[in-house]
Parts: C-alpha cells; sequence; structure tokens
C-alpha cells in the first residue's frame, strides 16, 4: 500500500526541471519516474541491505537475487571508508533495507525472450519496495535503485523519495563483441556483462570466431581450436570459460547467444578440419587458397551436424545466431566440382547454392530443438526460412537503406533486429553517440502488425581495430544511447536531457570502475583512478 506522496515533479516524458537534480539521473530513463523535491530518506553503508519481503514468492535460496543483494551495496556504497558520520538529515528517515517482492515463484533459470522484466519502485517513509513479476525484473530494479542513491555535501547517503513503474520498450536489447579478429580475455568480457547490466541490456552475442581465429574450444573437434586459434593455450576460451560466462550473464540476466557464422567467415575453421573448405581454382588447377564452406560434400552436413550438437547443448539460449552474411562467391565460381553440382541441381546463380548450404544447416539447428538468428542476407537471398526466424538486420546503405529492409523482411512475417545504425566500432570526431541515440527503430513504412515484429536491436563492436586496450572506452557510454533507446519510451528523444544524465551516469561509472570515455569537456567527482 503507497501513501500518495507529494511530489511536485512529475516526470513524464522527463521535464526541464529535472536538469542538475540528484535522484533524477536514472539510465536508461523509466517509462514513469516521480521524484519528490524535497523529501528524502538516509541510507547508512553499514546497516543497508536488501531483503526478500515475506510476501515474495521467491526466497532465500535463488542465487540470482542472493549474489545480486550482495553484489549491490557494494555498488553503490563503494568499498569505504565513509568519511562522515552518517547520521540522517533533519526530516530524514534511515531506511535499513529495500524489501524485494517477486510474483512468479520461479528461480530463473535462465532469461529468455519472452521474460518480463516490469518492475515498480516505491521509496518513501512508509514503503521501501521494489515489486517485480520475475527475478529479471528484480534485477532490473536493483539497478535502477543503485542510480536513485545520492551523496550530499556532507557524505550522508540518500534516496528521494520516488516512485517508478519501469519496463522494457523491446525484449530484445544486445551487444555484440567480436573475439575472433582480436581475442577479448575472459575478465574482459566479464566486466563488460557487468557494465550491460547497469545499462539494462540482456542479450550479449558473441561473434566468437570468424576468418582470423578459432578461439572456441570444442570438445568434438579439439583440431578447431588447436589449429584455428591465435594460441591454442592462451588464447582460447575454455569449456569452463565459456560455462562462466554463460553463469557470469545469468546472474545479471543477459542471455548469451553465440554466434557460428558460415559458410563465408570460416577461414580459421578450415584448418583444423580439412576438406571443409571450398578450394580455390586458379584456371585449371586448385590455387592453394579456400573460400567458404565446400556446401556440395554430404561430410560437411555430417561435421555440421556434430559441431551444432555440442553447441546446441553448451550454450541454454533458445537462440544461435548462425550468420549467414558476406558470403564470397568469387571461389565457388571457379571450382569445376561447384561448378558441376550447380548444373546437376539446375542452380542458375549462386544464392541459390548459398540457399541451399543454409536450408540444410537450418534443419540440422531446428532438430536440436533450436531457434535461430540469421544475418539480413540469408533472408535477401531467399532462403526458405523457418516462420520464428529472426532476422538481423545490419547493412546501412547496401542493397537499400536499413528502414527498407525493416519494412521488407517484417512484411514478409519474420521478427527483425536492428543494427545497422549501431556499429560501435565506427568512430568519429566530437559527440557521434547523438546520432545514435536519434535512431528510431520503427521508423520505417509498415503497419502495427509488422512494427510488432520488431524485437529490438544491438549495438555491435566489431574487433579489426579493437582489443582489450580500447575495448572499454570505446563502448561506454556511447553503448548507453542505444541502450536507452530500446529499454525507455519512444518519447523520450531530447537530446540534451539526455546528455545530463549520460554525462552523469558516465561518471557513474568511473566511480564503478569503469574506465568509460568523456562525452564532452567537463569533470567528474570521482575520476577513473580515485575510485
Ligand atoms: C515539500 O513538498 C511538499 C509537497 O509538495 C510541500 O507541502 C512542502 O511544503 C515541501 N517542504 C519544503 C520544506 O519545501
Ligand atoms: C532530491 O532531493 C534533494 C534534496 O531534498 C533535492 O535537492 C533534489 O532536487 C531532489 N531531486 C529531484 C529530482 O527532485
Ligand atoms: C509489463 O508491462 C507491460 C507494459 O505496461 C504490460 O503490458 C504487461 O502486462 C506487464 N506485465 C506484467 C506481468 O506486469
Ligand atoms: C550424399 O548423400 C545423398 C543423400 O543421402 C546421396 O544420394 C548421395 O549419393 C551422397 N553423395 C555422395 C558423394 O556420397
Amino acid at each position: 500500500m503507497a501513501l500518495p506522496l507529494p511530489l511536485l515533479l512529475l516526470l513524464l516524458p522527463p521535464a526541464a526541471a529535472a536538469r542538475g537534480a540528484p535522484g533524477a539521473y536514472v539510465w536508461p530513463w523509466p517509462q514513469k519516474i516521480s521524484v519528490s523535491p524535497n523529501r528524502s530518506c538516509a541510507l547508512h553503508p553499514g546497516l543497508f541491505h536488501f531483503e526478500y519481503s515475506a510476501a515474495s514468492a521467491v526466497q532465500p535460496g535463488c542465487a540470482v537475487l542472493d549474489q545480486a543483494f550482495v553484489r549491490y551495496p557494494g555498488i553503490i556504497f563503494g568499498p569505504g571508508p565513509w568519511l562522515s558520520p552518517d547520521r540522517p538529515g533533519l526530516k530524514q528517515t534511515m531506511k535499513n533495507s529495500l524489501q524485494v517482492l517477486v510474483a512468479v515463484p520461479e528461480c530463473g533459470p535462465f532469461p529468455e525472450m519472452n521474460s518480463v522484466e516490469n518492475y515498480t519502485l516505491i521509496l518513501n517513509d512508509h514503503d521501501f519496495i521494489l515489486k517485480a513479476h520475475t527475478v529479471w525484473g528484480a534485477l532490473r530494479g536493483l539497478e535502477t535503485f543503485s542510480q536513485l542513491i545520492w551523496r550530499s555535501d556532507e557524505g550522508m547517503f540518500s534516496v528521494n523519495w520516488t516512485e517508478i513503474v519501469d519496463f522494457p520498450r523491446f525484449p530484445h536489447r544486445g551487444l555484440l563483441l567480436d573475439t575472433s579478429r582480436h581475442y577479448l580475455p575472459l575478465e574482459v568480457i566479464l566486466e563488460t556483462l557487468d557494465v550491460m547490466a547497469y545499462n539494462k541490456f540482456n542479450v550479449f552475442h558473441w561473434h566468437i570466431v570468424d576468418d582470423p581465429s578459432f578461439p572456441y574450444e570444442s570438445m568434438t573437434f579439439p583440431e578447431l581450436n588447436r589449429k584455428g586459434s591465435y594460441n591454442p593455450i592462451s588464447h582460447i576460451y575454455t569449456i569452463g570459460d565459456v560455462k562462466t560466462v554463460i553463469e557470469y550473464a545469468r546472474l545479471r540476466g543477459i542471455r548469451v547467444i553465440a554466434e557460428f557464422d558460415t559458410p563465408g567467415h570460416t577461414l580459421s575453421w578450415g584448418k583444423g578440419v580439412p576438406g571443409l573448405l571450398t578450394p580455390c581454382y586458379a584456371g585449371a588447377t586448385p590455387s592453394g587458397t579456400y573460400g567458404p564452406i565446400n556446401p556440395i560434400l554430404n561430410k560437411t552436413y555430417e561435421f555440421m551436424a556434430s559441431f551444432f550438437q555440442e553447441i546446441s547443448s553448451v550454450f541454454p539460449d533458445f537462440y544461435l545466431h548462425l550468420g549467414g552474411d558476406e558470403v564470397d562467391f568469387t571461389c565457388w565460381q571457379s571450382n569445376p566440382d561447384i561448378q558441376a553440382f550447380m548444373k546437376e541441381k539446375g542452380f542458375d546463380n549462386y544464392e541459390k547454392l548459398e540457399s541451399f548450404y543454409i536450408q540444410k544447416l537450418l534443419n540440422i539447428v531446428s532438430s536440436y530443438g533450436k531457434g535461430y538468428i540469421v544475418w539480413q542476407e540469408v533472408f535477401d537471398n531467399n532462403v526458405k526460412l523457418r516462420p520464428d526466424t529472426v532476422v538481423h538486420v545490419w547493412r546501412e546503405t547496401q542493397p537499400s537503406p536499413y528502414a527498407f529492409e525493416m519494412d521488407t523482411i517484417t512484411k514478409a512475417g519474420y521478427r527483425v533486429l536492428l543494427s545497422a545504425p549501431w556499429y560501435l566500432n565506427r568512430i568519429s570526431y566530437g559527440e557521434d553517440w547523438q546520432e545514435i541515440y536519434r535512431v528510431e527503430p520503427l521508423n520505417f513504412e509498415g503497419s502495427p502488425e509488422q512494427k510488432a515484429l520488431v524485437i529490438g536491436g544491438e549495438a555491435c563492436m566489431w574487433g579489426e581495430y579493437v582489443d582489450e586496450t580500447n575495448l572499454t572506452p570505446r563502448l561506454w557510454p556511447r553503448a548507453g544511447a542505444v541502450a536507452e533507446r530500446l529499454w525507455s519510451s519512444q518519447s523520450v528523444t531530447d537530446v540534451g536531457l539526455a546528455y545530463d544524465r549520460l554525462t552523469h551516469f558516465r561518471c557513474e561509472l568511473l566511480r564503478r570502475g569503469v574506465q568509460a570515455q568523456p562525452l564532452n569537456v567537463g569533470y567528474c567527482e570521482h575520476e577513473y583512478f580515485q575510485h
């Protein structure tokens, strides 16, 4: 039961009055928030804790929340020591616990596409409670709570009386990391998962292998990583590493969707599996170079069946990303066996050969009870797709602008993910986050039914020029612009207000030990090395 609050500031959409006021810097911005301008509660770092409400359907023993309850006091208060004796100010009540109430009696086990992330926060003298439908929603609410707390000049931790009703606009809010072009150490991936959770991202798209290297340790085909990685000792993800990533993500409400991109982007696969790739020809003889996966051999599909059986069991998410982008046809063109096969099948173009391969692969993956996401070319090339396929739009202009592609794919009835305007590996001088922020995913021709097929999007960080030395500053806070676009209401578009909150959030990231780059001129109370 909530008491009627004396709320002067109703921030929906964010009012200019919020500019600069402590207690209203949440990133991404909640769906509905009202913050009292003059009433607050005090928290003491030594006393404050999180508690399962007696009415909660989930009780102690749920690792997702047990661990969050341990993690968040550290995030909120830092390691201490806390300089001033924390006494409430005048008119402040001390609150020693946040009650957490989850409605559904389930502790996961894994977040899914359809997991409900709604939560409400009610903070005042009478109620100090976080209510959520699921544990995943409770995690989102804990993150918001952590961002509401501020420190007065006297060093008091305070939180204004606040009411928040919040839920995501899109269910799929992802970040892609590329661990093939440069290897990213396990710690870097885990740190990124932490910062993703601060931004309410809920999908880690792991573009784990590609042409340059194959760092995934395969149980079934150990030669893949032995021969295909940069270094089979130091530059691989062991089975244990992969499990660690999946569990770390799970505890933060993040799904891990692995991408094993074929038939292109597979040069590193060929080293460990002789005969898998198409031999390219120079005239009448093999040139010694290799092209995409060889689609005409039965043993190719035997390999794929065993390999994806392993992948389907290692990665618990319903979806696998099967890639399918940028298949280079020149090698297929040069190879006489491929020519003969195409003649026999009556394929008059290479898209048909590609489709032949992809269809067989999709059947294999479906037979393991998995769903799949594919890059847009698979759709563009008219591959027969299962109706529940998700198509991932990445091309900015070619062959058509992404808005047109979104229209075409949804018109055909497929669900779609947007990444085209969100390639964060591309950088330019100045505040390029604004362009990222201004993107409206539903800004294309199309019926409401079509728009409903847009399930979200992903920020992408391709690895040609990115490794552990520059990943974090290049990602944050820029990826935050995508996070807010995918979480917050469509009406949250004011770049000026976003600038204030994102600047504050970036300082908060520094305080939390994340080396996030600045948006523009200024300073933070806690600079990076002071955290
Ligand atoms: C705080 O806000 C309430 C409700 O708007 C108002 O009645 C009260 O006078 C304010 N108190 C102060 C000290 O400004
Ligand atoms: C939160 O409360 C403080 C102190 O009462 C006040 O200065 C601040 O403006 C409030 N924040 C908002 C967003 O109203
Ligand atoms: C979550 O919020 C959305 C948007 O308001 C609403 O449609 C849905 O019913 C809510 N779900 C639950 C379980 O509260
Ligand atoms: C490949 O498999 C198909 C279908 O099982 C079979 O008809 C064909 O003879 C096989 N080809 C070779 C070269 O083994």
